[in-house]
Formats: structure tokens, sequence, C-alpha cells
């Protein structure tokens, strides 16, 4: 019976991991620049983490966690998404005595258990990154510029930038009281899940996609308006240092988060021409309470997380060019076995002097070889045999038209990447 690979997960085949590399690269670069290190987490945790972390109400811990028993009998969950692992690993391994803003980025898998379709899987990728021990603004103001930097370096020069802010645990609760006043009247028409969020978190129901409940959330009482004089004064900090900066945003009242453990500043990045899934490639904000949340001691922190797979569906959809795997320089096509020793030792010199080239491991005829060479895409070919073993002396073969060039088997190994760049593609 054939095996498929299991429903909202991929293989990423070779012709796209040239891109896929590329997109990780710039991101560790632009990371780097900011003085942000790399971490590297687990992908599977206790799953009380997640439960505390990311919070009982969300839908990912509610509905989305691939969540089993060890053989120790102890639950294990595969990361849904990086946050909750990187404060785990920032408690136990004492990161809070490093000199603060600690700042750390990422490149994980995650998994959650979603309805699949276009930009939603159940294995993807994040680049993230965090920062803790700084309260101010700045820090969160750096993260949105660090992430700007890398949309344009990624070809993306108008990403669109959402900030809101949600307050903190006490501006928040009055709030919650508005709105659940708000919602009341009409909750009896409202989908399933916002008649659970009234209870258990209203701020939630602004997030709601169902259009009856969208545009009820259109008219409710606005956050923003109902800030305690700390958040207010974090966010107005926040708006000060992104003109400063020169990054532009939009305040969008509408983004809430799916996670529960967000305070004050909340951020999207939201793309011009992806719009489904409401076109989201990159989420973060602050989350002051988590690192005392998972045992740690009181700590401030912010973070973002960028879905690879959706970054790259939006640079498709742009038409931006991403680098491809770059072919093979050359192909050696040995005629005879003197000649096949001799250009397995010639290929393995190539190597070591840094170029990409290949020999017939098949034992093909010349034409097969050559064919072979072709398909592979191989820019340059060389065929050896008797004659040019005693004369030193091999044609040069650009591919691409079959032009030759004579070549000195010494010039060959000693300079080949000269010639083949002197011949021209
Ligand atoms: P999130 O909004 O749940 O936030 O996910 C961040 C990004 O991951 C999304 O904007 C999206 O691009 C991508 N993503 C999420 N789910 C899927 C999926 N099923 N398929 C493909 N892509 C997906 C977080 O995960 C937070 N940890 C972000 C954060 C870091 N906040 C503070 N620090």
């Amino acid at each position: 019976m054939k095996i498929s690979a299991p429903k909202g997960t991929r293989d990423i085949l070779p012709a796209e991991v040239a891109r896929w590399r590329h997109a990780e690269q710039v991101f560790a670069q632009v990371c780097a620049l900011h003085g942000y290190e790399e971490i590297r987490i687990p992908t599977f945790e206790a799953t009380e983490l997640f439960q505390r972390g990311v919070g009982d109400t969300t839908d990912i811990v509610q509905k989305e966690m691939y969540t089993f028993e060890d053989k120790g009998g102890r639950s294990m969950t595969l990361r849904p998404e990086g946050t909750a692992g990187v404060v785990r690993s920032y408690i136990e391994n004492g990161m809070g005595s490093l000199p603060s803003p600690v700042r750390l980025f990422y490149n994980i898998t995650a998994f959650r258990y979603e309805n699949v379709q276009k930009g939603r899987y159940r294995e993807f990728h994040q680049l993230g990154a965090e920062a803790f021990g700084s309260n101010g603004p700045l820090v969160d103001a750096e993260l949105i510029g660090m992430l700007a930097l890398y949309f344009e370096r990624m070809g993306i020069q108008d990403a669109k930038l959402r900030v809101n802010s949600i307050g903190c645990p006490v501006c928040r609760a009055k709030y919650n009281q508005l709105l659940q006043a708000y919602f009341e009247p009409h909750i009896q028409g409202m989908c399933e899940d916002c008649r659970g969020r009234i209870g258990r978190n209203p701020l939630r129901i602004l997030d709601c996609k169902v259009e009856r409940d969208h545009a009820l959330a259109a008219d409710a009482p606005r956050l923003l308006d109902h800030l305690c004089a700390d958040c207010q004064t974090h966010f107005d900090g926040l708006l000060r240092a992104l003109v400063a900066q020169g990054t532009e945003y939009t305040i969008d009242n509408g983004i809430v988060r799916g996670l529960d453990y967000y305070t004050r500043t909340v951020f999207e990045f939201v793309s011009a021409s992806f719009q489904s899934l409401g076109g989201t490639i990159c989420g973060g904000g602050r989350y002051d309470g988590l690192v005392e949340e998972i045992g740690g001691a009181p700590t401030p922190g912010v973070g973002f997380a960028m879905g690879l797979e959706r970054l790259l569906l939006e640079l498709e959809a742009r038409d931006i060019v991403l680098p491809d795997t770059p072919p093979m320089d050359l192909y050696l096509a040995p005629m005879g076995d003197m000649a096949a020793t001799y250009a397995a030792s010639l290929v393995a010199r190539l190597r070591r002097a840094g170029v990409r080239a290949e020999t017939d491991l098949c034992g093909r005829s010349l034409k097969a070889q050559l064919k072979f060479a072709g398909k592979r895409g191989v820019r340059f070919a060389a065929v050896i045999g008797d004659s040019e073993l005693s004369t030193g002396q091999v044609k040069l073969r650009r591919m691409r038209d079959g032009t030759e060039e004579s070549v000195s088997l010494s010039e060959l190994e000693t300079d080949a990447t000269a010639r083949m760049a002197a011949f021209g593609d």
C-alpha cells in the first residue's frame, strides 16, 4: 500500500531548498545585525508548559496540540510555537543573570492540528525572536524594525505593520467587563465559539471571522480608549520610537492575537497580496507575565514569529525571485577504465578546490553520460579518453550551446573556476 506524507505536512524538495535556505540565512544575518543570538530548543516539551504558557483557553491548547504519552507515562506535546520553549530554556539556563535584554532568535518547526488550507499546515516553520528583561517600548520597536529590515532584504518594500495595545491584566480586566456588557444582548445570535469566549476571554470575540460577529465587533468599545496610564505611556513610547526609526505602522484595534500570554504591545505584519487567512505573515507582542507564569522571576519579554511557508507564498505572489540551487559546474565524462580512475581523482581534487564537479558513477556510455550531464543542467563538460590522457589536453564544452575550448588538464585542475568564468555560461 502506498504511504503518503501525513495531511498538513509537506516535503521540501531539492528544487525549493535554496529558497528556504536564503530566507533563513537572511533572517540570521538581520538578527545578528541587531545583536540577537540563535537558540535551538527541543521539538517536544512537557504538555504543562504549553497549557500554562500558551494558555488553557486558547484554540491551540484546546483543539490543536499533538499530545502523546511517552513510554514513561509522561504527557508530552510537539511544540505548537516557540515562545513557551524559549521561556522555559531562559529560566532553566539561568539566562536572567545575563546582561539584559537577552535577545534570542530561532528557526523551528511547529505543529498544530488545524484545518489544512493554503498557508495553513499541521507542520510548519517559524522564524522567531524573543527579547527578555526590558520593560520599555524601545525593545518592542527594535524587534519591529528588525522585521521591517528583514522584509526589505527579502524584497518586500511595503509590508504593512499593524500595532495595538491590549493593556495589562488590570486595565484589560476592566475593559473585559465593558466588552461583556456590550456583547451580552447579542450573544444568542453569535457563533458557538463567541458564546464560549464571552465568559472566558471576550477580547477574542474582536478577532472572530464570522461576518455577523465581525460587524458587531466593529462598534465595540476600543481597548485603546481604556488603557491605564502606564499602558498608555508605553504605547505612546512605542509609536514615537517607530516614527523615530522610520517604521510605518497602522493602529488596528482588531489585533488581539490568539495566544493568552500577551500584554500591552501586539503587532502583525500583513501582506498586501496574500489575502487568505487575513494575510498574516507574522505576529508578535509583549508578554510581561509569561516568565513568572512558567516559574521564573518576574521578567518582561517581547517577541514575534513569522510563518516561513506564508512568507514564501507572499514572495511568490509578488513574483520575487529567490536564488535557485546553483547547477553543477563541471561534468567529467571518462571513456575507458584508465580515464575513469583519472576522472575520479581529478573530481576529488576539483571539489577540494571548491568546484562543483561530478563524474560517472554508473558505468554509462559516453552518449548516456552527456545526456545525463545535460539533464542535470551542468554548465561545462569535458570528455577524457586515452588520447586526452596522453596529450594532457581536453575540450571544455559549454553545455548551453556546445561550444568547445581546448584546455590543459593541469590548468583545469589548478584553475577550473577562472577558465569557466572566462568562457562564460
Ligand atoms: P502565531 O500568530 O500563533 O504566534 O504564529 C506566528 C506565525 O506563524 C503566524 O503569523 C503564521 O505566519 C505562522 N503560522 C501559525 N500557524 C500556522 C499554520 N498552521 N501553518 C502555517 N503557518 C502558521 C506565535 O506562534 C507566537 N509564538 C509569536 C510570538 C513570539 N509572540 C511573541 N513571541
